[in-house]
């Protein structure tokens, strides 16, 4: 299977002025489809070719683990964000409150485990294995998927998302970063609405005279570009 750089469900220029449309198209269409674009050159002729993106992250290490999380991660982000003002469903912010206090105890606790993580990462909003509430940080491509854990949302607190707005003021990024965050889609993943369908692969085509190969080719083209 050939990974996807997957299209952004907004428009480059919908999260300004908070991320501005330069952040989306070097974050979106350079650091994310870089990993795209190593993960499939890495996987080529090895066991990992015919893996979704999360029997990849279970299975690997190394570059391939580190291509596939990142990948995997991005494309939860991109998912996590939209320009529209939303709230968490009734049931979502009913936890959040049970396991936090409140909102604002949560988002006071989630934005200090980000401005206080060390170099590149992830701070994510997890369910654990208990079924509660947790937020958790992981360092580099890590992602909580790798212990089986379901994210619910995730900042991206890698350097790339936010120095092109914020220099290296990440506490001014994580404060607007509430305001971007999609909670339509993660109360819907909370609420078993909405699966984690991230794996986003193509069909590989051996067959140079199939047109349906050649019309693949070209989207996986047109998606690794269009940004
Ligand atoms: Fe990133």
């Amino acid at each position: 299977m050939k990974h996807r750089l997957p299209q952004l469900p907004y428009e480059m220029d919908a999260l300004a002025p908070h991320i501005s449309e330069e952040t989306l198209r070097y974050h979106h269409g350079k650091h994310h489809a870089g990993y795209v674009n190593k993960l499939n050159a890495l996987i080529k002729d090895t066991e990992y070719e015919e893996m979704s993106l999360e029997q990849i992250i279970h299975q690997s290490d190394g570059a391939i683990f580190n291509n596939a999380a990142q990948t995997f991660n991005h494309n939860f982000y991109w998912k996590c964000l939209g320009p529209k003002k939303t709230d968490p469903s009734e049931p979502l912010l009913k936890a959040l409150k049970e396991t936090f206090g409140s909102m604002e105890a949560f988002k006071e606790a989630f934005s200090q485990k980000a401005i206080g993580h060390f170099g590149s990462g992830w701070i994510w909003l997890v369910i654990d294995e208990h079924e509660k509430l947790q937020i958790q940080a992981t360092s580099n491509a890590h992602t909580p998927i790798e212990h089986h854990l379901t994210p619910l949302f995730v900042c991206d607190v890698w350097e790339h998302a936010y120095y092109i707005d914020y220099r290296n003021e990440r506490a001014a990024y994580i404060e607007t970063f509430w305001m971007l965050v999609n909670w339509e889609y993660v109360s819907q993943i909370f609420e078993g609405k909405e699966h984690l369908r991230l794996s986003t692969t193509l069909p590989l085509c051996n067959n140079p005279d199939d047109p349906m190969c050649e019309y693949l080719d070209d989207l996986s083209h047109q998606d690794m570009t269009s940004s």
